[in-house]
């Protein structure tokens, strides 16, 4: 990758996305421009970070060069958007925007010189094993398309949206992994009022998941066939799905999932 990229906010996200590019060669550190908004942070990274980047505070002396850069990662949060201020020169220029909730007209009016890209990603993406949904604005070429494609998949896998489905992408994929602690916290729970030591009961339960999404994956058996596989006659396992029916469990999913959704568009 020969472009120099600008990361308009070096913090966890961003570091998740660039990192594994430096780590397999596919970027040069020296290619890549960093803004962070304090001084603790602009040292930290300074002294902790692997990498030697370019890396400045925002407003600082020398920062401005951000701006050259032809494609900007813009990762800082949605409430800190209004202090960025675009010293832009060359239309064609991308700034892909990483943060949630914010829609491409938002974008568009803010960067108004800019090609606007938005991307919707997952806090797995830190362990490399993100989602990424995108949406491209307008006039965005095939070559700058794959460039980005890139620059995400070497830590999360690709869907690519109108922007209108975002929103539930963000719902499924971003709120999904509290929905997800909150199922594992509350059948650890349950084991614990069987008796059983909590750190055992959430180590129990959270291999449980990862091997019956692994037993899906590998089998490809449908949702419906394992649960048939699992639940004999007058068991154990009708009992607990009993309960659940009982407390709507899977409409109150349902529910969860869409409350998100229509919270995300609330925020464009
Ligand atoms: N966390 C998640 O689960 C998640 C998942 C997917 C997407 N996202 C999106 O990713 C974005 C970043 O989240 P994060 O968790 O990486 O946040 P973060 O760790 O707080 O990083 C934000 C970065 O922005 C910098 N910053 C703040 N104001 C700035 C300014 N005026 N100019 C330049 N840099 C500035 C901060 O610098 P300082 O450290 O100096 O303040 C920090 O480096 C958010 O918009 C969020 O919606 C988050």
């Amino acid at each position: 990758m020969t472009s120099k990229i600008a990361v308009i906010g070096f913090g966890n996200i961003a570091k998740a996305i660039i990192t594994p590019l430096f780590d397999k060669k596919l970027l040069n550190p020296k290619d890549v421009y960093c803004l962070v908004n304090t001084k603790k942070s602009l040292e930290n990274i300074r002294k902790n970070y692997k990498y030697d980047i370019n890396i400045f505070q925002a407003n600082s002396k020398g920062s401005a060069i951000i701006w050259d850069c032809k494609v900007k990662l813009l990762s800082v949060k949605p409430q800190q958007l209004k202090n960025i201020i675009e010293l832009e020169k060359n239309k064609n220029n991308l700034l892909v925007s990483i943060l949630a909730g914010v829609s491409l007209e938002k974008l568009i009016k803010k960067f108004p010189n800019h090609k606007c890209v938005r991307v919707v990603t997952n806090i797995p993406i830190t362990i490399g094993k993100g989602l990424t949904g995108i949406s491209w604005g307008d006039e965005i070429t095939e070559d700058q398309k794959q460039f980005i494609k890139r620059l995400f998949e070497n830590s999360s896998r690709i869907y690519e949206f109108p922007e209108d489905l975002l929103d539930i992408f963000l719902s499924v994929t971003s709120s999904g992994p509290a929905i997800i602690a909150l199922i594992i916290e509350a059948l650890s729970d349950g084991g614990l009022s069987g008796g059983l030591q909590k750190k055992l009961s959430e180590e129990l339960v959270t291999e449980m998941i990862l091997g019956t999404v692994s037993l899906i994956k590998e089998t490809n058996l449908t949702t419906a066939e394992l649960k048939n596989m699992v639940t004999s006659p007058g068991g154990t396992t009708i009992s607990a799905l009993r309960v659940l029916e009982n407390r709507s469990l899977r409409s109150a999913l349902i529910e969860a999932v869409v409350s998100a959704s229509n919270r995300s568009k609330e925020f464009h």
